[in-house]
């Protein structure tokens, strides 16, 4: 085997990397490793000052089907892409202080669905699968289920409040995940009224596209793909020469992208849908964004046309340039929506590389906000059937196989496989040979158990990691649908503010005998106490 050395300077710590075979020398000495769990010790006592401050910014990072499997592996796959071993890197997210676990299942599925889990942590309440921002009480693709079943979100809760609010998506504007942040859709599959039965929109239920705009008005920052569901029927979506042209898909004949233009015409708002036009905008010139950069989703970040379409981090830096105009603060909701497509294609290369994005992503959002008023939290909506195992020794490649043979049929085996998937194979009535074929490119599909077109999602729990303000309220086991309770008390907004009427120093509630007022009076003595020490 091949042995190369790479010095690294990896914070004041000179690190010895054999790549391949082996492990950095100083892991040898007990020194090395106890010096490193102390100084992580001393940030853990750190910790002790609880940061209770007011969260002016909310930023939630939701990776789609990124299971701790998802995680774990792009974190080794980041530190390999830098010449790591890989095993020991810290991801963005692995930097939060704070890790809970939230419990994915919906209302009425044992594993979860991105539509049902996107009401939970959006919305605050459980819900079917294929639902989005309507109550358990709602019945998929039954219209008449609808009224008087909507919930609505935080993204509405933080606008209702003041705050500026954005959604930024690798997916369709209207995919499941963003939809449940301004929709109320009893089916997550009526991106647009091509989409929905005739008995529907008889009805008078609305696509999603089309409430995108009519729910919340003034989305301030709108990015992603799914451009052909805001288009007339027959019309292109694009109007430029040499790009290739997509029909809409609208039966109802609206230019929704024109009506926004039209509307915020005299409120800087901008519409773009290339990377060109994005970049070129001065955030300072701009109170409204809609970036529409595809017809549908966006292209992996692996395959992704560098000049044309916008990476997800271009994506996050506009938007909180923009956002992070507004005085009273704003709440982002940030999509990895295509780790789940790699994984559903058995692609689990496309599906890494994917979350080692939305970790960089991740990163920069980090530098453009502090944690002292912003409280940023990092979760998935469920797992995957994804896992690699097989007893690789260090610094294996991730896409690499297991030291041995299957004992069984004397074959090489892929350490990354799946439970089931399009990855299933035989050749001549046996497991494929994986040496015979090229498992380490692109769009390789990993080996699974059981045969299915799509691979299906995973039912443990999801990490969820926080920083900022009230972080540490994201501990232990919980449902998904806490996540936005939690985010909205930190705000200040929502259904629970009384414990900020005291600190924003507002008038006492009315309808309060004068004992609780004194009572409260030095609660919130102590409060500012707390806050000043
Ligand atoms: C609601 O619509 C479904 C079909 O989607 C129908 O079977 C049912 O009878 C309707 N219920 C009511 C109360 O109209
Ligand atoms: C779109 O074009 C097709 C074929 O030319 C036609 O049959 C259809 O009626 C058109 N639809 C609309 C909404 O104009
Ligand atoms: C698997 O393929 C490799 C490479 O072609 C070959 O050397 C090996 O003998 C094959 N193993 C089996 C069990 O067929
Ligand atoms: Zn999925």
């Amino acid at each position: 085997m091949k042995v190369t050395a790479v010095l690294l300077i990896i914070g004041s710590c000179l690190v010895l990397v054999l790549e391949g075979l082996g492990f950095p020398e100083q892991e040898k000495d007990p020194k090395f490793w106890n010096a490193w769990a102390q100084r992580t010790l001393k940030d853990a006592l750190g910790l002790q000052r609880l940061n209770q401050n007011q969260a002016k910014n909310l930023i939630l990072f939701l990776g789609d089907g990124m299971g701790v499997p998802t995680v774990t592996a792009a974190r080794i796959l980041k530190g390999q892409l830098n010449g790591q071993s890989g095993e020991e890197t810290q991801l963005e997210m692995d930097k939060f202080p704070f890790v809970s676990l939230a419990k994915t299942y919906n209302t009425n599925a044992q594993v979860a669905d991105s539509a049902g889990t996107a009401t939970a942590y959006l919305c605050g309440v459980k819900a079917n699968e294929g639902t989005v921002g309507v109550s358990a009480a709602a019945v998929r693709s039954q219209c008449n289920t609808t009224k008087g079943n909507e919930v609505t979100s935080i993204l509405k809760w933080a606008k209702d409040a003041g705050k500026s609010v954005g959604i930024v998506t690798t997916t369709r504007v209207n995919h499941a995940t963003p939809s449940a942040a301004y929709a109320h859709s009893v089916d997550r599959d009526w991106y647009s009224d091509n989409e929905m039965p005739a008995e529907a929109l008889q009805d008078g239920c609305k696509d999603i596209a089309r409430q995108l705009f009519e729910n919340i008005p003034n989305i301030d920052v709108i990015m992603g793909g799914g451009r052909k569901y805001m288009f007339p029927k027959n019309t292109s979506d694009v109007e430029y020469p040499g790009v290739a042209k997509h029909s809409g898909t609208r039966k109802d004949g609206r230019n929704l992208v024109q009506e926004w233009t039209d509307k915020v015409k005299n409120k800087k708002g901008h519409y773009v849908w290339n990377k060109k036009q994005l970049l070129s905008l001065n955030p300072n010139n701009v109170d409204y964004l809609l970036g529409l950069f595809e017809p549908a989703d966006l292209p992996y970040d692996l395959e992704r046309d560098t000049e044309t379409d916008p990476s997800l981090t271009e994506m996050v830096e506009v938007a909180i340039k923009i956002l992070k105009k507004n005085s009273r603060g704003f709440y982002l909701l940030v999509e990895g929506g295509r780790i789940d497509h790699g994984h559903h294609e058995g692609k689990a290369k496309q599906a890494l590389h994917e979350a080692v994005e939305m970790d960089r992503a991740i990163g920069r959002a980090g530098l453009m906000t502090s944690t002292h008023d912003t409280l940023t939290v990092v979760t998935a909506d469920h797992s995957h059937v994804f896992n690699f195992g097989g007893y690789t020794p260090r610094g294996n490649t991730i896409f690499g196989l297991a030291p041995m043979m299957s004992d069984v049929d004397q074959k090489p085996f892929t350490s990354i496989l799946y439970g089931n998937g399009p990855g299933y194979k035989l050749v001549n009535g046996a497991r494929e040979n994986v040496s015979t074929v090229n498992y380490q490119e692109n769009n390789y599909q990993a080996q699974a158990a059981v045969p299915l077109s799509m691979e299906t999602h995973g039912g443990e729990d999801v990490a969820v990691f926080a920083k900022g303000p009230l972080a540490h309220l994201l501990h232990g086991v919980h449902e998904q649908n806490y996540i936005p309770h939690v985010m909205a008390y930190a705000g200040c907004f929502g259904q629970n503010t009384d414990h900020c009427l005291t600190l924003n120093g507002a008038v006492s509630h009315s309808g309060t005998s004068a004992v609780v007022t004194v009572l409260s009076s030095i609660a919130a003595l102590f409060t500012v106490n707390r806050l000043l020490c």
